[in-house]
């Protein structure tokens, strides 16, 4: 239940919250600087300090050290977070590795495996718990899971298993979540960039720009009351779960 002081700490707020992890480049990165366009007070996440800091004033946000593999990491930035701005409206969890890109899923690398759980998937939901209480606070909460085709069960291939299983449970806890926490006004959808030119995927040639990976995901971010909750989208368009 919103207490009294929050309830109005929600009414006197004039700009909205918004924090996005794995913020110092690539998709993240955009994102933030999109959202601080848009009038947002941008919590910039990074795990390198300094890297956090470098791209808060590019971007026109404030700098948060965070390591989303890290489950003190998370509570200590969750507690930063209550501590000032006291309040959150967007939760973009974007953080993520490709660990085992092209390893067949018949000859597996077990800790690879583990490592793109503990930074896609435990590190989105411990991250997205660690939050509620400020987001159930907000009028228009919205989390976005940054999640990857290649997570979609259905039409699921082989290949870069971990990657692969860490989205397709990214995308499990944006059902479920979306479903539990629908009545409180949380919106939680899973977004796909598409095959963006980052880091990430400039090494496998893809063309795509940031600023179009992204927009999908600050669409998600902006979502009206009466937009979607437990989608998967690329572009603004559903992708099969
Ligand atoms: N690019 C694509 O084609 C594509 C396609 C589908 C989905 N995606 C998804 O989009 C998201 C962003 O990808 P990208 O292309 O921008 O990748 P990127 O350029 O490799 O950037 C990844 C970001 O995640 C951060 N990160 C990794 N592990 C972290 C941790 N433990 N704690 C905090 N931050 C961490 C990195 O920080 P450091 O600088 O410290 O490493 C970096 O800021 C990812 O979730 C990815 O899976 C990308």
């Amino acid at each position: 239940m919103t207490s009294p002081h929050a309830r109005a700490r929600v009414v006197c707020r004039a700009v909205p919250v918004a924090l996005v992890s794995g913020a110092n480049r690539g998709i993240g990165r955009e994102t933030a600087r999109q959202l601080a366009g848009l009038g947002y007070d941008v919590i910039v996440a990074a795990r390198d300090e300094a890297k956090a800091r470098e791209a808060a004033q590019a971007v026109g946000g404030r700098p948060l050290q965070l390591d989303v593999s890290d489950p003190a990491s998370i509570e200590r930035a969750a507690g930063a977070v209550r501590d000032d701005p006291g309040a959150l409206d967007v939760l973009v969890n974007n953080a993520g590795i490709g660990s085992d890109f092209g390893v067949a899923g018949a000859e597996p690398d077990f800790d690879a495996i583990q490592a793109a759980l503990d930074t896609n998937f435990f590190g989105a939901y411990r991250l997205t718990i660690a939050l509620l209480p400020l987001l159930r606070e907000s009028e228009h909460a919205r989390v976005v899971n940054v999640s990857s085709g290649m997570g979609g069960v259905a039409e699921m291939g082989g290949w870069s298993p971990g990657y692969r299983i860490s989205k397709a449970a990214l995308n499990a806890m944006t059902r479920i979540l979306s479903t539990e926490l629908e009545d409180a006004g949380v919106k939680v959808n899973s977004a796909c960039p598409g095959f963006v030119k980052t880091d990430m995927g400039g090494q496998f040639g893809a063309e795509k720009p940031v600023e179009e990976g992204a927009a999908g995901i600050v669409w998600l971010a902006t979502l009206p009351d009466d937009g979607p909750t437990g989608g998967f989208f690329r572009d603004g368009k559903p992708v099969a779960f």
